[in-house]
């Protein structure tokens, strides 16, 4: 089978299609025949080199996908037959023209819905999902700010958010950005390249703060995050688009507001594990 692949980090101009072995489903594993997979940040990053895959998965790039069922493997319960439409959240390897899934980890694809659209909801959305509701419980009418709104997590987690009846706001990098995120629910949006986002938060929470921050950003948001976080709230950095390194008095800060940070990593986790 053909996989898109890349043998040293670097741009786009790296890839290129190599044929590669095709996988055989192993002990209660599917194979599934890729009709469309997607490209999300994770992907770009590990193209440069700096997003390996964990221990065991394969080196091909590809986080989700979605396609028929074209095997099933020993031990298979029965769930999934030939044939099938299904979708998956992957350690890597869906773009590809085949993969293997743990059974359990396929989701079906409703019936409205194409291999196009299908193939971008697994990694968002149950990024923006783990990260609301297992990670920050969100609660009805608290109010939560998304960094990247506009990013593909960021516009699962606006209509998670609605969805959860809380109150999403949002920064984002320019004005079309933040126009989308107001078409998918966000109550407020401020540009981060020209507005100070903290205080303009703090303005629209009336000063107490947002009770949860998703943060794919870091270093260089942690001390307008803390600004503009309420008294015991949750800020929950999942990405680190800007840096990890921090300099100055964060746990001071943090303390005073009886603040926690949360981390959370959606593609460390195995496959047992919730
Ligand atoms: N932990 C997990 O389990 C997990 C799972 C999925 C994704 N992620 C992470 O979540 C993030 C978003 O992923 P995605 O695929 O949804 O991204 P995406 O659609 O590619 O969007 C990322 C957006 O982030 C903004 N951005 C980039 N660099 C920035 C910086 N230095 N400061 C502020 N904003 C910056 C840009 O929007 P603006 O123009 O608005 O700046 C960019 O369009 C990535 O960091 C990814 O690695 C983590």
């Amino acid at each position: 089978m053909f996989a898109a692949y890349f043998d040293f980090p670097g741009g786009p101009e790296n890839l290129y299609m190599k044929e590669v072995m095709k996988p055989n489903p192993g002990e209660g594993e599917v194979l599934v025949k890729v009709s469309a997979s997607a490209l999300n940040r994770a992907d770009l990053l590990q193209r440069r080199g700096k997003y390996p895959p964990p221990k065991g998965a394969s080196d091909i790039l590809g986080l989700e996908a979605a396609g028929s069922v074209a095997g099933l493997g020993p031990g298979c319960s029965g769930r999934w037959r030939i044939g099938d439409a299904v979708m998956a959240l992957l350690p890597g390897g869906g773009q590809a023209q085949f993969v293997t899934v743990p059974e359990g980890l396929l989701m079906p694809i409703p019936k409205d819905m194409t291999f196009i659209q299908a193939a971008a909801i697994p990694e968002a959305w149950l990024t923006a999902f783990q990260l609301l509701h297992f990670v920050g419980k969100v609660q009805e009418g608290e109010t939560v700010l998304i960094h990247a709104g506009a990013s593909g997590v960021g516009m699962a987690a606006i209509q998670l958010v609605r969805l959860a009846k809380a109150i999403p706001i949002v920064t984002a990098g320019t004005q079309e950005k933040l126009e989308a995120t107001a078409n998918a629910g966000a109550a407020a949006g401020f540009n981060y390249k020209n507005e100070d986002f903290s205080e303009k938060v703090l303005e629209f929470t009336q000063g107490s703060g947002v009770d949860i921050i998703l943060d794919c950003v870091g270093a260089s948001y942690w001390e307008k995050n803390l600004n503009c976080l309420s008294t015991d709230g949750r800020w929950i950095i999942y990405g680190l688009l800007s840096g990890g390194e921090v300099h100055g008095d964060l746990l001071t800060r943090l303390i005073s507001k009886r603040a926690s940070i949360h981390t959370s990593l959606l593609r460390s986790r195995d496959k047992e594990a919730s």
